[in-house]
């Protein structure tokens, strides 16, 4: 860890889950399921070897909910495993889970489990874990801007007053801007993923898989992000 720079805030969009079980003659389904083991293992390194403190994760996009009912069903129950049992890892990290997204369309026991994660992990201080479900980063400017209007209207905010920080506070989580954004599976698109809080992030599109996509991968993503020069729009 020592001086080496690390990214404060990682997002990671993890995809390729249904081509790597294809490629392998096997159930999309089954794909979600090796990337979800993968996910336990790679997070775990991530909050015991590096210095990274929010890790934003995109697991479902409001659109994913157009896919084959089977799909999302057995993602739901996906969910509600790893919340109520294989995220006991990151909760021995010491680490705050947080959600983003819509709780609308939400199965109920999904909603539990969430809610039950989020009670169990409140006090933690090593890191924060932001799971994006049910999320859209478009969603999340039309939700922020309609509790913003509503404090207007209601008297309790001017509009003079609107700044960057009360556009951060309302939306679905307060967390600083990402630094670095990692796509799996090669493909190079950031699907709606955090657009607001990405305007200034670093991107990196490696080939592999999810499920494949293990600590030295990481590694190899990470020394890409320090090759990068970040210069916020100034000039050096
Ligand atoms: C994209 O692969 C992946 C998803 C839609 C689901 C990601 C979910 C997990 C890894 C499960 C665990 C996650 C959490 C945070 C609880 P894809 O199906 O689009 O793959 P494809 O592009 O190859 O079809």
């Amino acid at each position: 860890m020592g001086n080496v720079v690390y990214p404060k805030h990682l997002g990671i969009i993890m995809d390729g889950n249904g081509r790597w079980a294809k490629e392998k003659g096997l159930n999309r389904s089954l794909g979600h399921k090796a990337g979800a083991d993968n996910l336990i293992k790679l997070l775990d390194y991530i909050y015991k070897n590096t210095s990274i403190k929010v890790v934003s994760l995109y697991a479902f996009s409001t659109e994913n909910f157009k896919r084959d009912k089977n799909e999302v069903d057995y993602l739901m129950k996906l969910f509600v495993t790893l919340f109520n049992s294989k995220l006991e890892s990151i909760k021995k990290n010491n680490v705050k889970v947080v959600f983003s997204g819509r709780r609308e369309n939400l199965p109920k026991n999904v909603l539990e489990a969430m809610d039950k994660t989020m009670e169990d992990t409140k006090y933690n201080t090593r890191g924060i874990l932001n799971i994006c479900l049910n999320y859209g980063g478009d969603y999340e400017i039309v939700d922020m801007t309609k509790k913003i209007a509503k404090q207007v209207l209601e008297g309790n905010l001017k509009i003079e007053d609107i700044t960057k920080e009360v556009v951060s506070k309302n939306l679905y989580q307060d967390l600083p801007p990402l630094d670095f954004v990692i796509r799996t599976s090669g493909e190079k698109r950031i699907s709606n993923f955090m657009i607001y809080q990405s305007s200034y992030a670093e991107y990196d599109f490696p080939d592999t898989y999810f499920p494949d996509f293990d600590s030295k991968c990481l590694e190899e993503s990470l020394d890409n992000y320090r090759k990068r020069d970040r210069r916020f729009g100034n000039v050096k």
